[in-house]
């Protein structure tokens, strides 16, 4: 049994992309509510991507939630391409926007979620105000840019403060991580107050993909348990 609590968003960004469709059909037999779909410009971040070609094409095969990470400069230009070629949640980066506000306003005039996020280094009181705000808050526990990172420790410390703004506020706002979460963090975040995991790697480089998604749906549940 999947608890409808927890979230699971595999990045397609460890996929195997000369199988794409199957394996993303794979996350969705494991459970997977949403796909992250992590689109990287190579200037706010040092690596490149894929944009809107692979997000368009993808759409028609699945009815997943499409999870659209902007790591890029200027989301705010960009935004009404996502929605138009799939996306269903829009999160950018705080450190990215010039009038975070603005960026909120124009995804939901787009008709989707809108998310937020913020780097290892950026302090979580600067993202708090915009909580009321938004569907979704995306906590970094690597640099974002490459997957395959390790988890860094202090992020649950960062993850408890958000949870406690939002449960104080009486926001319904998700708390998603992203970045070296395993089966085994994925129990430490949890604890910490997140309800939506991001994982690549160990999701998509070894074993069972549907297999693996199952295994976090367990470990979340269980944390949850033991709450
Ligand atoms: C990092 C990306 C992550 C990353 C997660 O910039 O935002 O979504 O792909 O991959 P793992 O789970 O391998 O850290
Ligand atoms: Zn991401």
């Amino acid at each position: 049994m999947t608890d409808s609590r927890f979230i699971m968003a595999p990045s397609i960004l460890a996929a195997d992309f000369s199988i794409l469709g199957k394996q993303i059909k794979a996350t969705h037999k494991g459970g997977a509510q949403y796909l992250h779909i992590d689109v990287c410009d190579g200037v706010f971040v040092p690596s490149i991507s894929f944009g809107m070609p692979v997000i368009e094409t993808i759409r028609p095969i699945t009815d997943q939630f499409f999870d659209v990470h902007l790591m890029i400069v200027n989301p705010e230009n960009y935004v009404e391409e996502f929605a138009r070629c799939g996306a269903d949640g829009i999160t950018f980066h705080l450190e990215a926007a010039k009038d975070p506000n603005a960026v909120i306003d124009l995804i939901h005039k787009n008709g989707k979620k809108a998310g937020i996020s913020i780097k290892p280094g950026t302090e979580v009181e600067a993202v708090l105000p915009y909580l009321k705000s938004v569907e979704l808050v995306l906590v970094m526990s690597v640099e974002p840019g490459f997957g395959g990172q390790k988890f860094m420790e202090e992020s649950c410390a960062r993850i408890k403060k958000i949870r406690e703004y939002i449960d104080k506020n009486h926001l319904n706002v998700i708390v998603e991580v992203d970045g070296g979460v395993d089966r085994r963090t994925v129990k430490k975040v949890v604890n910490a107050g997140a309800n939506a995991v991001v994982s690549g790697s160990a999701i998509f480089r070894k074993g069972s993909i549907s297999r693996n998604v199952r295994k976090y749906f367990k470990a979340a549940e269980s944390a949850l348990a033991e709450k």
